[in-house]
């Protein structure tokens, strides 16, 4: 089952909760946020509602399921969501991105619970740096804190998401990349995207990923890991000191729409065959309809037939569109 482009359908990156306890400035800035509401939480699709859809897509070709929001931590029960999704035959790599905060309290849970993979957004080890990022909120301290309980509760290899925004924290990167070095986490560092409408994107703040690559090599060699899986989002590179690796997320400067494999659904239940998309489709009624799984596949199936959507290859070339939908609600 491919789209327009002959992209299978892979990965299903599901937001669990629009909410966060931060306010990224690349993400939901806090002046930007006003009068704009969240999800009642009369509109977040059931556990029940997830575990079904999950498994309609596993149906359809997806073995990767990331679970996102928002911060999916502050999701009331969000262990047991995942204990269901994790026995889902098929979902050969269940996987979550979270701002880390509330992991002392939870990771313990998760591992239990059967979840895979954990990746951690963290943008500067610099506590004024990070506070100026987030908002205000939380603490590199508190983050690496619940770095150390997913360590604890066998999380070993953690990647670390950190966008960097040039004037922001473009000086901090070495420090950061300098303190997971050897640590058996991989730092993968992420080009400022025009997501979104209210995060006051510019070109100019993006830092193209090989001005931070010629960098770093200076700094600590590496070379390109040969293997690269095909969808993948980042660039890797290894050290050659023996101290792991580093990626690098370039969907500005060298898009990856080629081979995107991803699918998006909201937490209130609406497919996005784009991260940039500005329209969805809502599942949610459908699933609530009694309509039958055989008839919601071939809904789904439909969608992704019809998908055309690369925008960050178009991106450059005027194809942005007017309204998009934000990534908190989107899912990162
Ligand atoms: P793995 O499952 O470990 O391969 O994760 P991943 O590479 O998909 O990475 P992750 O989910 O951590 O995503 C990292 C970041 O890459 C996101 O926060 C986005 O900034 C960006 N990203 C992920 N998927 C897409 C995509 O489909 N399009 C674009 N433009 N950016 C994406
Ligand atoms: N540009 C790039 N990545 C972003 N994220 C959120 N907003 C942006 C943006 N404007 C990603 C980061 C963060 C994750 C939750 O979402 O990777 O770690
Ligand atoms: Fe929250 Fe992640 Fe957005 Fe930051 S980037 S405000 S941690 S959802
Ligand atoms: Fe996929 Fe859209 Fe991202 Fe391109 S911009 S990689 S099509 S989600």
């Amino acid at each position: 089952m491919t789209d327009r482009y002959a992209r299978p359908l892979r990965d299903l990156r599901l937001s669990v909760l629009d909410r966060c306890n931060l306010r990224c400035t690349y993400c939901m800035p806090e002046e930007s946020l006003d009068g704009r509401d969240f999800l009642p939480t009369s509109r977040l699709m059931s556990d029940a509602e997830l575990e079904r859809l999950v498994r309609l897509f596993v149906g359809l070709g997806v073995h990767k399921v990331r679970l996102t929001g928002g911060e999916p931590l502050l999701r009331p029960g969000f262990a047991d969501l995942v204990r269901r999704l994790a026995a889902i035959e098929g979902v050969e790599d269940l996987a979550l991105t979270t701002n880390a905060i509330l992991l002392p309290r939870l990771a313990a849970d998760l591992a239990q619970a059967g979840l895979g993979r954990i990746t951690i957004s963290l943008d500067s080890m610099d506590e004024s740096v990070f506070s100026t990022m987030s908002g205000n909120r939380g603490s590199v301290g508190e983050v690496l804190a619940g770095i150390d309980a997913a360590v604890a509760a066998g999380f070993s290899q953690l990647k670390v998401n950190t966008v960097v925004q040039r004037g922001v924290n473009d000086q901090s990167v070495i420090g950061l990349v300098d303190h997971f070095r050897g640590s058996g986490h991989t730092v993968r560092l992420i080009e400022f995207m025009d997501v979104g409408n209210i995060n006051h994107w510019s070109h100019d703040q993006v830092v193209p990923s090989a001005e931070l690559l010629r960098v770093i090599h200076q700094r600590w060699p590496v070379k390109p890991v040969a293997y690269q899986a095909a969808g993948e989002t980042a660039r890797r590179y290894e050290f050659l000191d023996g101290s792991g690796e580093i990626g690098f997320i370039s969907s500005v400067s060298e898009p990856f729409c080629g081979d995107c494999t991803r699918a998006r659904v909201t937490a209130d239940g609406v497919f996005y065959s784009c991260l940039f998309s500005s329209n969805g489709t809502t599942l949610r009624p459908l699933l609530r309809s009694g309509m039958s799984d055989e008839a919601l596949l071939q809904h789904i199936h439909g969608l992704w037939r019809k998908r055309d959507e690369r925008y960050s290859e178009s991106r450059n070339g005027g194809g942005r569109s007017s309204s998009k939908v934000e990534m908190f609600r989107m899912g990162g």
